[in-house]
C-alpha cells in the first residue's frame, strides 16, 4: 500500500469563530469562516494523518473524511475543554480559530430589553488563552508540534514573534488583515512564517531573533498543505 507523510499521526486543529452569548437571544464572535482550519483538516487527512477538528459555528460543510472527527462548540470555554480533552495524544496542534478573547461576565437569563435606555454597560472578562495553555502543557521532548496563528493589522512581525515566544509555539503563521488576498473569509492568504532561532543562535545576550519566511500569496488549501 502507498505510504503518506503522515501516516500514523494524529494532527488536532482548532477552526472557525467562538460566540459569546450575552443573552438567549445575542452574542459576540467574529469574522472567521473556519476556511484555514477546515483546509487544513482536508489536507493532514489527505498525507495520511487522523484529525481532531474542534470547529466553532461555521457554515462549512462536515468534513467527510472518515479519519477527520469534528467536535462542534460554541464558546471558548467549549473550545478550551475540547482541546484539553484531545492534545494529549496529538503528534500536530495547529490553532487557526479565532478564539473570542472576552466573554460577558454575567450572561442574561432572559433578553435585555431596550425599556427607554439610551445606553447599557455590559462587563467583559477574559478568555483562558486556549493556544498560551498548549505550549505550557506540551510534551518537552519535541514530540509534540503546535503551530498558532496570529491576524495583526499593524507591527505584524514584532507581534507575531512575541507570541510565537510567548505561547512557546514552534511555528507561527502571521497575516496582516490588510494584505489584499488574506485575512477572514478569503480563499487565499498571504502568510510570514515564524520559527524559533537555530539554538546555537542562543549564545548572544542580544533577544534571540526568530527566523521570518514571507510566503506568496496562496490558496488556504495549498498553504495548509505546504505548512504541514
Ligand atoms: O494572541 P492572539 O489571539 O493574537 O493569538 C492568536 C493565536 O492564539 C491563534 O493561533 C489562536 O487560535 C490562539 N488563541 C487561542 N485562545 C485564545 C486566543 C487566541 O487559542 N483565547
Amino acid at each position: 500500500p502507498e505510504t503518506k507523510p503522515l501516516d500514523g499521526l494524529h494532527v488536532l486543529i482548532t477552526a472557525g469563530p467562538t460566540q459569546e452569548p450575552l443573552d438567549p437571544v445575542r452574542f459576540l464572535t467574529n469574522h472567521s469562516t473556519g476556511k484555514m482550519g477546515y483546509g487544513f483538516a482536508h489536507e493532514a487527512a489527505a498525507l495520511g494523518a487522523t484529525v481532531t477538528l474542534i470547529s466553532g459555528p461555521v457554515s462549512l460543510p462536515e468534513p467527510g473524511e472518515p479519519t477527520i472527527e469534528t467536535v462542534h462548540v460554541t464558546t471558548a470555554q467549549q473550545m478550551f475543554e475540547a482541546v484539553q480533552q484531545a492534545y494529549e495524544s496529538a503528534d500536530i496542534i495547529v490553532m487557526t480559530a479565532a478564539v473570542g478573547d472576552f466573554r460577558v461576565s454575567e450572561v442574561a437569563g432572559e433578553k435585555i430589553k431596550k425599556a427607554g435606555r439610551s445606553s447599557i454597560q455590559i462587563e467583559l472578562v477574559s478568555n483562558p488563552d486556549i493556544l498560551a495553555w498548549v505550549g505550557a502543557h506540551k510534551r518537552t521532548d519535541g514530540s509534540q508540534v503546535l503551530c498558532g496563528f496570529a491576524m495583526e493589522t499593524q507591527h505584524l512581525i514584532e507581534n507575531a514573534a512575541k507570541k510565537l515566544a510567548s505561547k512557546h509555539c514552534d511555528m507561527l503563521v502571521a497575516n496582516n488583515l490588510r494584505d489584499a488576498g488574506a485575512g477572514f473569509g478569503t480563499d487565499t492568504n498571504v502568510v510570514t512564517v515564524l520559527t524559533p532561532a537555530p539554538a546555537d543562535a542562543s549564545d548572544s545576550q542580544a533577544p534571540i531573533q526568530p527566523r521570518v519566511e514571507k510566503w506568496q500569496k496562496m490558496g488556504k488549501t495549498e498553504l495548509a498543505h505546504q505548512l504541514l
